[in-house]
């Protein structure tokens, strides 16, 4: 396949993920099935759009989801002041929210997020990402799912990209060093 010089190595297969993404919808369900409403799926553009495809055919409850898409501003990486270029159509006011996540790296993205949600009058945040890379964190924030935890390796596809390449494989791989340094 084209990207396969380009691959250092395959961490997790579509089998994998799959497997994977089934547990967490199970528990994602159990979760909530006695609570009123159901949670309102928050996903991230646009790394988690694979992700959230597979993840919601195994929750088993009367679902929505919406979609943010929020960058940092550039220059002010300490203080996790984030950008909103496009923000939920949905109202979060009482809402029990799950944001759905590719990966919680520093994890300041998800920090605002979770904060402003809360301050929109959100009843309860909770955060489902597929990858965790906790070596990296600076933002105090711990994943309430987890898909899988992985090293400070620079990793692509299912959703993850480089450049805006490699988010269409159907895995995800380590890039090789030459490819990004
Ligand atoms: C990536 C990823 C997370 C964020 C994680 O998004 O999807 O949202 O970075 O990094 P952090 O934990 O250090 O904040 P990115 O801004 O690259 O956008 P994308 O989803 O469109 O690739």
């Amino acid at each position: 396949m084209w990207e396969q010089k380009n691959i250092k190595k395959i961490l997790l297969t579509e089998e994998q993920i799959k497997e994977r993404s089934k547990e967490l919808g199970k528990q994602i369900t159990e979760d909530y099935k006695d609570k009123e409403k159901s949670p309102l799926l928050v996903a991230l553009l646009r790394g988690s759009v694979p992700f959230l495809a597979e993840l919601i055919k195994h929750i088993d409850l009367d679902l929505q989801y919406d979609f943010m898409d929020v960058k940092s501003y550039a220059g002010t990486e300490s203080t996790g002041d984030i950008r909103i270029l496009k923000d939920l159509d949905t109202s979060v006011k009482g809402m029990d929210i799950i944001l759905v996540e590719d990966i919680v790296d520093t994890g300041r993205t998800i920090h605002t997020v979770c904060r402003t949600l809360l301050h929109k009058g959100a009843a309860s945040v909770k955060i489902v990402t597929l990858l965790d890379k906790p070596s990296r964190r600076e933002a105090d924030v711990k994943p309430d799912y987890i898909g899988f935890e992985v090293e400070n390796e620079f990793v692509v596809g299912y959703g993850l990209d480089f450049d805006q390449h490699y988010r269409t494989l159907p895995y995800v791989g380590v890039l090789k060093d030459e490819c990004y340094q």
